[in-house]
């Protein structure tokens, strides 16, 4: 067998009429073959695409060759191209004109009979795929979303470094940065008993950056968190991670909008409208009951408390008396869809936020249907109906509760219709800035302040003084956010959370102040946090950033529900890698150079 030399002129994927009566040199995966009335037909497939092959009996031996291959069979191929005869092109294919008379046929490799096809619609279990991924990685969608991927990491190094960003590496093998997830641990061979973390993300060393005067860093960087996984969570992703100095929030915003345009420009030839809108956190909680709304459909929440002052209806007095409100949404009514039974199984849909029912109410030409009719007065339900501004034929939904379980339950309801109702516009790009979030949410287990973003991100406050009142908080307060702002924003992609930045905090002072208030103890703080206290000692810059989540900016551009699909080799929804089998465990010897005796060998009884 000959040593494989690359000499190959063309990408099969690329060949079209231009090329006709040239002389071409391919190498590929054989994606199928087919004989027709002693002509052998091979599809040849490389990154690029597929290209038509023919061998013609005239030359025997080569014939006799092509009749050997297989699906999968690796081979060199020399030809010249021609335009397909008249009534044989296929549109479907770019190549579809041409087609490769070959002349010399190599074959590279066989191939076996691969556990599942390589076809666009085959439906393999996820399992099966993960196990051979670098066969899955042979299908076209993937293939497509992997090239999509690099193209869109190489405009973004490109804009980046354009306009005077700094490639910088930081740390994976680190110490625990809180951004809210656990982390994952390795343990340490050199200092028994101790153990790295894997970085959360980049947080605390893109921070050190500015104190040490790089003033505009980038990086695209892999962040580790070991949290509960969804289509849209994976334990380690990656992150477009920015850090600036002497900037204030107009300014990241304008960076990151020029950026995400720039990306868009040159990796998928889009043009995308700039600026974003911009909305505060608590419109976007009232009107649409979420921080990452979907505003490529309305479909807004309406608080009807006002029309329910004086109600009897005990369900909604008592909420109104306990401080709580009374908001719902206005659809079309479709009776084929929504039956009786059906409006009430929706309260499923509201549950799990905590909402202890969905009241329904029927707007028909001649009047009112609804369960509840009988306990709201003419009034009322007229009131109701102006409110919503609801024609006949609509059906409004209520929740009655505490805002922190109004809100989020119809902004799930909202997201439900939106989806069951076609309401969204499939081809919008819909960017927008969610700002001015309070800095602070309470956690009422631990009845405590917590930090909404993370404990770097800088109060919007003139004096410390005005954390005090914040400081002494004991006992649960009647808003589960704090009056205190924070100087933070999210960016917001068709309803997903694309990425999230702040201004940080860089005066020792006020980090401190916001750790106590956080209730972290000082030891806590030395220990976790010392040596960024320590670094706000020696002049640290005005600076802020932003993280954008780039797993889910190419799915989502590229129309993936789950960002498993943009990902070469990604983990299972249980954190499993099916092809290599991570996690494993590892032989006793390793365990004992790390001082390290596994509790779950000795209950499990495993001896491995
Ligand atoms: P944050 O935690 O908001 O901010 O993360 C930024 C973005 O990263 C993406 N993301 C994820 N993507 C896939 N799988 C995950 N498990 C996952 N977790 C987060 C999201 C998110 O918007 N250090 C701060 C940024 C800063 O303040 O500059 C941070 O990491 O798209
Ligand atoms: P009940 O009196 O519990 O039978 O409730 C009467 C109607 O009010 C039912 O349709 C419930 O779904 C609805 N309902 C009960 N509690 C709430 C609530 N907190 N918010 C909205 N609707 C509710």
């Amino acid at each position: 067998m000959k040593e494989f030399q690359v000499k190959r002129t063309h990408y099969c994927g690329v060949l079209n009429s231009k090329n006709i009566g040239q002389k071409v040199v391919m190498a590929g995966w054989v994606h199928s073959r087919r004989d027709h009335g002693g002509v052998v037909f091979v599809d040849l497939r490389d990154r690029e695409g597929l290209v038509q092959i023919v061998f013609k009996p005239e030359f025997a031996e080569l014939f006799a060759q092509a009749e050997k291959l297989h699906s999968e069979y690796v081979v060199e191929i020399t030809g010249t191209v021609q335009k397909r005869p008249s009534g044989t092109e296929n549109p479907k294919l770019p190549t579809g004109e041409v087609e490769i008379e070959a002349q010399t046929l190599e074959i590279l490799n066989t191939s076996e009979t691969l556990p599942f096809e390589i076809s666009e619609f085959s439906n393999v279990g996820e399992e099966m795929r993960l196990k051979y991924r670098y066969l899955d990685l042979r299908r076209p969608q993937l293939r497509e979303n992997i090239i999509f991927r690099t193209k869109l990491a190489q405009a973004a190094r490109k804009h980046l470094s354009t306009e005077g960003f700094l490639e910088v590496e930081t740390p994976f093998l680190t110490k625990s940065t809180p951004e809210g997830s656990r982390d994952f641990l390795v343990p340490s061979r050199l200092t028994p008993g101790t153990f790295y973390a894997l970085p959360q993300s980049p947080q605390l060393f893109k921070q050190l950056l500015m104190v040490s005067g790089f003033d505009k860093y980038f990086q695209i960087v892999r962040c580790f968190r070991d949290e509960d996984l969804r289509a849209d969570r994976q334990p380690e992703f990656t992150q477009i991670d920015i850090e600036m100095s002497f900037v204030e929030i107009d300014d990241i915003i304008a960076m990151t909008e020029k950026l995400i345009s720039g990306m868009l420009k040159d990796g998928a030839g889009l043009d995308i409208k700039t600026p974003f809108p911009r909305m505060s956190y608590e419109e976007a909680i009232t009107r649409y009951g979420s921080d990452k709304p979907d505003l490529r459909f309305g479909l807004e929440i309406v608080n009807i408390s006002p029309v329910l002052e004086n109600t009897k209806f005990k369900v909604f007095a008592d909420t109104l008396a306990n401080k709580g409100v009374v908001c719902g949404l206005c659809i079309k009514d479709d009776r084929e869809k929504f039956s009786r039974q059906k409006l009430e199984s929706l309260k499923e849909v509201v549950a799990p936020f905590g909402a202890k029912g969905l009241a329904w109410i029927r707007v028909t030409p001649t009047g009112f249907d609804s369960p509840i009719a009988k306990f709201l007065s003419p009034e009322e339900l007229n009131g109701i109906k102006e409110k919503f501004n609801a024609g006949p034929d609509t059906i409004i939904f209520f929740v009655a509760d505490k805002k922190k379980v109004v809100y989020p339950s119809l902004g799930c309801l909202r997201n439900y219709f939106g989806k069951e109702l076609n309401l969204i516009d499939k081809k919008i790009l819909s960017f927008h800035w969610v700002v001015d979030f309070p800095l602070l949410e309470w956690a009422d287990e631990e009845k405590r302040w917590v930090s909404m973003h993370h404990p770097f991100t800088r109060p919007a406050i003139k004096d410390l003084s005005e954390l005090d009142a914040l400081a002494s908080q004991s006992t649960t307060p009647d808003s589960h956010t704090s009056p205190v702002m924070a100087h933070a924003y999210d960016i917001i992609f068709n309803g997903s959370e694309l990425g999230g930045g702040s201004l940080r905090i860089h005066k020792k002072d006020l980090q401190e102040k916001i750790f106590q208030l956080l209730k972290i103890s000082d030891q806590e703080i030395t220990d976790r946090f010392g040596f960024l206290i320590e670094a706000l000692k020696f002049g640290a810059p005005p600076h802020g950033g932003i993280a954008l989540g780039f797993d889910r900016f190419v799915a989502l551009l590229q129309g993936e529900d789950s960002i498993r699909d943009v990902i070469a080799f990604p983990k299972t929804q249980k954190g499993n890698c099916p092809l290599t089998n991570a996690p494993d465990t590892v032989l006793p010897k390793q365990l004992k150079e790390l001082y390290i005796k596994s509790l779950y060998a000795e209950k499990e009884n495993i001896s491995k």
